[in-house]
């Protein structure tokens, strides 16, 4: 290897300030998987036949996905107002501006999406609960039909916008780390 290619191939070292902690790091993608299951459980739950285990089962597993991404959001939030964010990337401004505006909107999504589908579930009459392990999470809400059609109906829209606000956000970094050459994803990596 040349000299000059085995510089390139040195992982590039950024400097604390200039990256996420692990923290940061850890529950930015610990969210993102358990966003990633929520979503998977929900679209197979409609392919499995109603009143079967399976489709049961998929349910479930999108209720408690979805409850630990509120259970992590809290204190992700917290730590991101505690420790604050690396300066950006250097760029136009506006893109800078776009970026932190969509980072606040997908932190308002993780912490608003859970507690609509928790209080949509309240108020159909259901807990969010464990049975076979003996865990019942107490009701918000008491059991309010027409509560439950409208937070369900918020719940549904949002969750059919995310789809597009997190592609764009996902676009966004993979567009900066390889056609910008900058360090936006290399900074909320390791
Ligand atoms: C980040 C977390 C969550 C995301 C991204 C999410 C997303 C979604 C989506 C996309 C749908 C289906 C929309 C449609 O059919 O058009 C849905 C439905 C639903 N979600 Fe969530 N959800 C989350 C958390 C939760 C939680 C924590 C609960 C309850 C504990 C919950 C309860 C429900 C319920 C009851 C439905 C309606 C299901 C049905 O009747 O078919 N969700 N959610
Ligand atoms: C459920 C999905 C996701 C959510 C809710 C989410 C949320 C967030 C939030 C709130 C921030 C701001 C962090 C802060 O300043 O405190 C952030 C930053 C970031 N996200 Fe995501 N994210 C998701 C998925 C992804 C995916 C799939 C990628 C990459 C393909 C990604 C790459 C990044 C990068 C690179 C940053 C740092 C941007 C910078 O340098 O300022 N995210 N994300």
């Amino acid at each position: 290897m040349n000299p000059i290619t085995e510089i390139r191939a040195l992982p590039q070292v950024l400097s604390p300030s200039r990256r996420y902690d692990r923290l940061a790091v850890c529950l930015h993608w610990a969210v993102f998987l358990l966003v990633a299951l929520a979503y998977a459980a929900i679209e197979l739950k409609g392919s499995f036949a109603k009143g079967t285990p399976p489709r049961a089962l998929a349910m479930t597993v999108h209720e408690w996905a979805g409850a630990l991404v509120l259970v992590l959001a809290v204190p992700r939030l917290l730590w991101r107002l505690v420790r604050g964010a690396p300066a950006p990337e250097p760029g136009p401004r506006w893109m800078q501006r776009a970026g932190e505006a969509m980072h606040w909107v997908l932190y308002l999504f993780i912490l608003a999406q859970p507690l609509l589908g928790l209080l949509a579930l309240n108020a159909g009459g259901h807990l969010l609960a464990l049975p076979s392990l003996g865990i019942e999470v107490p009701a918000l809400v008491a059991a309010d039909p027409a509560l439950k059609d409208t937070v369900k109906d918020i719940h549904e829209t949002l969750g059919t916008a995310f789809y597009l606000v997190i592609g764009l956000h996902a676009m966004a970094s993979l567009f900066h780390h390889y056609m910008l050459g900058d360090n936006s994803l290399r900074r909320m990596w390791r």
